[in-house]
């Protein structure tokens, strides 16, 4: 549970959200046991709505993890759809892997592994929607090659824009997350909310959510 949202009013969330499958609960319960930041449930089914929503064929995620996130993605793609998603740690790569084939999903998501911001050079757009997942201090250098690669219409959906409530001065009395990455957040908010490209609406759900939608 985050510190957003009160636990009361995030439990009765997931007491609503019936969309996970056997697969996503069984991820969720793995990345747990790692301690990995995934998104939870939730959030998860607002990406799924906002693939929906855009009729999104070409899905890019950048910070993949396990395949969870991507999971919820790729299940609103069509079957000619495709998901790419990039994760630079070799060993989440190959799990992320094994999860979109136990998903019925690998026909349509390519795992690329490497360095995100190396590797998004070399990506050719329009994507419909893409996710924004990955290192926190890559947010603001990542954030106009992301608008160039979007579609006029398409989404820019950004996770951790509130990080535990750290970007909101004098939220939290004693800070826990490195303060190099809240500036880094706090900035690239700044920055995503005066895009001359982009209209921005933020969601403090779990630990907050910015959809942007390219003019
Ligand atoms: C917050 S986790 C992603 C969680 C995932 N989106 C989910 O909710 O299921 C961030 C991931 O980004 C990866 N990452 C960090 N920096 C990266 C980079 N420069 N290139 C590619 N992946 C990176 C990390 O290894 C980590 O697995």
């Amino acid at each position: 549970m985050g510190q957003i949202v009160p636990d009361l009013v995030e439990r009765y969330l997931s007491g609503l959200n019936h969309q996970a499958n056997a697969v996503l609960v069984e991820i969720a319960r793995a990345g747990a046991e790692r301690d990995l930041p995934l998104v939870d449930a939730e959030v998860g089914a607002l990406l799924r709505v906002l693939a929906l929503a855009v009729r999104a064929r070409r899905i890019l995620e950048i910070g993949t993890a396990i395949g969870y996130s991507g999971i919820w993605l790729a299940g609103a793609l069509p079957p000619d759809g495709m998901l790419m998603t990039m994760e630079m740690d070799p060993e989440r790569v190959r799990a992320a892997r094994a999860n979109f084939e136990r998903a019925g999903l690998a026909d349509r998501v390519s795992v690329v592994a490497g360095d995100a911001q190396r590797m998004i050079a070399k990506v050719a757009g329009p994507f419909d929607l893409i996710f924004q997942d990955g290192a926190k201090e890559l947010y603001v250098p990542l954030l106009e090659r992301t608008v160039e690669l979007l579609r006029p219409g398409g989404l820019l959906v950004t996770d951790n824009v509130l990080w535990n409530g750290e970007v909101v001065p004098g939220f939290v009395p004693a800070p826990q997350r490195d303060a190099a990455e809240t500036r880094a957040i706090a900035e690239y908010n700044e920055r995503l909310n005066r895009h001359p490209q982009l209209v921005t609406a933020t969601v403090p759900l779990r630990d907050g959510v910015a959809i942007s939608v390219k003019r």
